[in-house]
């Protein structure tokens, strides 16, 4: 069954354990067919920052949790050095199920359409209703179109607040999983620190904001 909307399989009274719980058997786009487990966000509820990535990868998608495979490192790696402490966030994706081509004996990341995004979102906004958020990143276009319009383009307006009804602070920046397409260690390099530029913006709020409305 696929009913293109996550929307009523959302709990009454949702928190984060009833939300996954109930992700967990979620059928309404066909991704859920070809993975092996829904990969909801992992943090606590009264993180400040919430991360929210493309989908989950092949790592994730065997382990039921979001950024633990080699983008997540990088992820990692860039809070560390931005000072940001990742057990203090929380880590979501746009979309719950692994998207996959098969390639030789190995799963290739494949990026959801628009219509399984759409059918995945009650799950991110329902996430984003209960966490309530400061400040919201998102990595990468898929994130950031999803949550912040299809017009959104992330080389332009990167490491920068955006005005939106999400979150009080709201911004975008690449996702870490381009860090690692670079071809060259000088271009890794020049992408990690632009990256962790960016992530120092979001951990300069975190140190000045009162948390007021
Ligand atoms: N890439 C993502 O966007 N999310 C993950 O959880 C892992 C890789
Ligand atoms: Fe449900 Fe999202 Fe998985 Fe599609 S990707 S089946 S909407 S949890």
């Amino acid at each position: 069954m696929s009913s293109g909307s996550a929307a009523e399989l959302l709990p009454p009274a949702p928190t984060l354990p009833r939300l996954r719980e109930a992700a967990a058997s979620c059928r309404a786009c066909p991704l859920w067919e070809n993975a092996t487990q829904t990969v909801f966000g992992e943090g606590r509820a009264a993180a400040r920052t919430v991360f929210v990535g493309e989908q989950p990868g092949d790592k994730e998608d065997l382990a039921g949790a979001p950024f633990v495979g080699p983008a997540g490192r990088v992820l990692d790696d860039a809070l560390a050095q931005a000072g940001i402490d990742r057990a203090a966030v929380y880590v979501t994706n746009a979309v719950k199920h692994f998207k996959w081509e098969p390639r030789g004996k190995r799963r290739i990341h494949a990026k959801p359409s628009w219509s399984e995004m759409a059918a995945c979102r009650p799950w991110l906004d329902a996430e984003l209703a209960v966490v309530k958020p400061r400040v919201l990143v998102c990595l990468g276009a898929t994130a950031a179109q999803s949550l912040l319009g299809r017009q959104f383009r992330v080389t332009r307006e990167r490491g920068r607040w955006v005005e939106s009804e999400l979150a009080e602070y709201v911004t975008a920046t690449i996702h870490p999983s381009a860090i690692l397409r670079q071809r060259d260690d000088a271009s890794r390099h020049a992408e990690m620190e632009a990256f962790v530029a960016d992530l120092r913006l979001v951990a300069s709020v975190l140190r000045n904001d009162d948390g007021g409305p």
